[in-house]
Parts: structure tokens; sequence; C-alpha cells
């Protein structure tokens, strides 16, 4: 490592625990690149809906998997200061955030040939370093040997408040029961499928948002990653 070299961050953690956020804030701090890997899994659900795959509730799996290679995730910046989610050249940004995609997007990421694609991708973007990425499986499966790794929780009626706040800023009408409903039904098919489910790897630092203001945290974070940092590059040179 020379003194110049960066690190890659993974934060994982709960639906709505504030970890992109939090994410967005410590790579611009750092002057890294965030990547929003749930933003990926929500895009294949767009698509999966938008190609009529998804319909009465059921996946068709194998419909799902033959248009697999037609599709094409990238982040980009356009009329906004952060990147966007880009799904085969179009910006989806606010498309992927409705509670329609949260609905589907737990049982699309369970889809083993999904997760590889996405994977693969990920690790691609990372191959620089230089990247704080965000999801459920980085510090497990995508950065298995990333430098810096967090895991965030935060209570469940924060992180309704949270994501209901965010839904309804955007126009949709939605109760915090359906809201609460989504996240833990998420949280339990994330924790409990077969493919790089979401578990607290033992080489990353628990981060309880609950009741810290996001400031707070930052600073916190922001510590940790430069003193990590600074003994890394002192370590090699
Ligand atoms: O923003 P929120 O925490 O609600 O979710 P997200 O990060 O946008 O992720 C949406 C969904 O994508 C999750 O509930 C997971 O099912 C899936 N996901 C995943 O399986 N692996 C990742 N690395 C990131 C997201």
């Amino acid at each position: 490592m020379s003194p110049k070299d960066k690190i890659n961050i993974a934060i994982d953690g709960y639906s709505a625990s504030g970890k992109s956020t939090l994410a967005k804030l410590l790579a611009n701090k750092l002057g890294y690149t965030y990547i929003d890997s749930g933003a990926m899994y929500r895009a294949v659900t767009l698509f999966a809906l938008e190609r009529g795959i998804i319909k009465e509730g059921n996946i068709y799996k194998p419909s799902l998997l033959e248009i697999l290679p037609q599709l094409n995730i990238e982040f980009k910046k356009e009329s906004k200061n952060y990147a966007e989610t880009f799904l085969n050249e179009i910006n989806v940004e606010k498309k992927i955030r409705t509670l329609e995609i949260a609905k589907y997007v737990s049982p699309i990421s369970a889809i083993k040939e999904v997760r590889e694609k996405l994977v693969s991708l990920q690790q691609s973007m990372g191959e620089k370093k230089g990247v704080v990425m965000d999801g459920r499986d980085i510090g497990s499966t995508v950065f298995p040997d990333a430098e810096l790794k967090f895991f965030m929780i935060s209570d469940i009626d924060v992180r309704v408040e949270r994501r209901h706040q965010e839904l309804t800023q955007r126009g949709d009408k939605i109760s915090k029961t359906e809201v609460k409903e989504n996240l833990r039904k998420r949280d339990y098919i994330d924790s409990n499928r077969e493919e790089s489910p979401l578990i607290q790897v033992e080489d990353a630092i628990v981060i309880d948002n609950s009741e810290v203001e996001m400031d707070e945290l930052l600073i916190k974070l922001g510590k940790i990653a430069e003193d990590k940092i600074t003994y890394l590059n002192q370590k090699v040179s």
C-alpha cells in the first residue's frame, strides 16, 4: 500500500437502518465513490415488473433468467450532484424507491443467478478501491477482504418512521403499518435466504443509530476510516 492508496468500506444492515445516508456522507467526506447495492436489486425488480415477469404476486423465475443477460445497471451523475441508478440507459432512480418495488425485491434478491450477476458487477466496481458500498452481503460476499466493515442496526420503530417519511415525501400514500410489515418481511427473507444472507460478520464494527444524530455518526465513522487508512499506509511505507 502506498500513502495514496485507498480502501474499500462495507456497510451492511437491516432495511431502512440508515445505511445509505451514512454511506453516501462517508464517501463524500473521504472523496470515495458511494455504491448503493440495494438500488441494483431494486432495478432488477423493476425490470422484472416492467417485462411482465411478476404477475399477481408470482415471480416467473425461468422467464427472469432468460432475460437477465439483457439487463445492464450503471450509476451515473446526470442532473443531480450524486450518481443515480440507470437501468439499460434509463434513469430509474425514482421508480425503484416505491413500496411496489420493496414488496418484491427480497424474493428477487434471493435468486442465485440474480445475485451472481450483481455481485460480479459490484466486485468490478470496487476493483480499484476507494468505494463505500452498502447492502446486505458486502462484508461477507462482495468484499470479504474489505479493510473496514460496519454493521448498522436501528430500532424497528425508528426505521419505520424514517422510511414512512421518505415514502410520503415522495408522494406515496402509505400507512406506517404497511411500512413496518414490509421492513419485517424483507428483514426475514434477507436474513434467512440460502444465498449470502444478511449476517453480521465477525470483523464488522456494530453501529447503532437509533438515537444518535447522523452528524455525530459521520464524525465517528469518518475518524475510524481515516485512522484505518493512516494505519494501513504507515504499515507498508
Ligand atoms: O433502503 P433499504 O434498506 O430499504 O433497502 P435497499 O438497501 O435498497 O435493499 C433492497 C433489498 O435489496 C433488500 O431488502 C434485499 O432484499 C436486497 N439486497 C440484497 O439482497 N443484497 C444487497 N447487497 C443489497 C440489497
